[in-house]
C-alpha cells in the first residue's frame, strides 16, 4: 500500500454509475473529502467525478472498497476482484440512515439515506439497503442481498444469498425468500418462495 499511513485509508467506490454517485454523496455527508476517495470503473471514460479520480480496477493500489452495483452476481464478482488486488471491504452508512442500537453493519454493506434497520436485524457482508428501504426486526439478510429503494421487508424475514427486493415491494413477516430470487418492483410477497425465481405482482408469483 502506498497511501500515507497517517491519513485514513482511501475508500474505493467500485462502480461509477448512478449508485456510485449516491455512495459518494453518502460519504460526503459523512464528512469524507474527495482527496480521500476513489471511483473504480472499467467503462466510465471520465477521469474524475465531483473531483474524485476514476481509476481502472488494475490501477488500484490498496485501501478500502465498497461495491456500488445493485446486481448481486456482478457485485460478488467485483468484490472478489478487489479482494484479489489486496483491498479490504468497508461499509458505507449514510448519516441519515436509522439503525437500531443492536444492529451491526459488516464490511462491504451499503445503507443509504432514510433507510431503517430495526432491532436484532442481521445483515451479512456486502448487503445493500438502499434509500427509504426498511428492514423489520429480527430479519436476516444473507450475503450480497440487495433491497432497492422504498422496499419494505417485515419482521422475522429471511432473504437468502443474492436475493433482490425491487423498489416499493413488500415481503410480509416471517417469510423466506430463496437464494438469487428477484422480487419485482411493487410486488407483495405473501408466502415463502424457493431459489432462482422472478416474482411480480400482488400477491407475488
Ligand atoms: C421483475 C423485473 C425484474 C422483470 O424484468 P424483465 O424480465 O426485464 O421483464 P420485462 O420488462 O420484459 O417484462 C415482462 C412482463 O412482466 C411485466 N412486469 C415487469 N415488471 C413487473 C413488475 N414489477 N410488476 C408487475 N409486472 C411486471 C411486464 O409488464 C411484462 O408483461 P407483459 O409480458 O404482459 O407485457 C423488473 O421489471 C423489475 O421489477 N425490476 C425491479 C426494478 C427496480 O426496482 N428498480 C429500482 C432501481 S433503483
Amino acid at each position: 500500500m502506498t497511501h500515507n499511513s497517517s491519513r485514513p485509508a482511501p475508500i474505493h467506490i467500485v462502480g461509477a454509475g448512478g449508485l456510485g454517485r449516491e455512495v459518494l454523496d453518502a460519504l460526503f455527508a459523512a464528512g469524507r473529502r474527495p482527496g480521500n476517495l476513489v471511483l473504480v470503473d472499467d467503462h466510465v471514460t471520465a477521469t474524475e467525478i465531483h473531483e474524485v479520480p476514476v481509476l481502472r480496477p488494475e490501477d488500484t493500489d490498496g485501501g478500502l472498497f465498497v461495491v456500488a452495483v445493485a446486481d448481486p452476481a456482478v457485485r460478488r464478482r467485483l468484490a472478489q476482484r478487489m479482494l484479489d488486488r489486496g483491498l479490504a471491504p468497508t461499509a458505507v452508512v449514510h448519516p441519515r440512515a436509522t439503525l437500531a442500537h443492536d444492529v451491526q453493519i459488516p464490511a462491504g454493506c451499503l445503507v443509504l439515506a432514510n433507510a431503517f434497520v430495526s432491532t436484532r436485524a442481521r445483515l451479512a457482508a456486502h448487503t445493500q439497503v438502499q434509500y427509504n428501504a426498511t428492514i423489520g426486526h429480527d430479519s436476516v439478510l444473507h450475503e450480497f442481498v440487495t433491497v432497492l429503494p422504498g422496499a419494505n421487508v417485515a419482521g422475522n424475514v429471511v432473504l437468502e444469498d443474492d436475493v433482490t427486493i425491487g423498489s416499493n415491494a413488500c415481503v410480509l413477516q416471517g417469510l423466506v425468500v430463496g437464494a438469487r430470487t428477484f422480487v419485482g418492483a411493487g410486488a407483495v410477497v405473501t408466502k415463502s418462495h424457493p431459489a432462482d425465481r422472478v416474482l411480480v405482482g400482488v400477491p407475488a408469483r
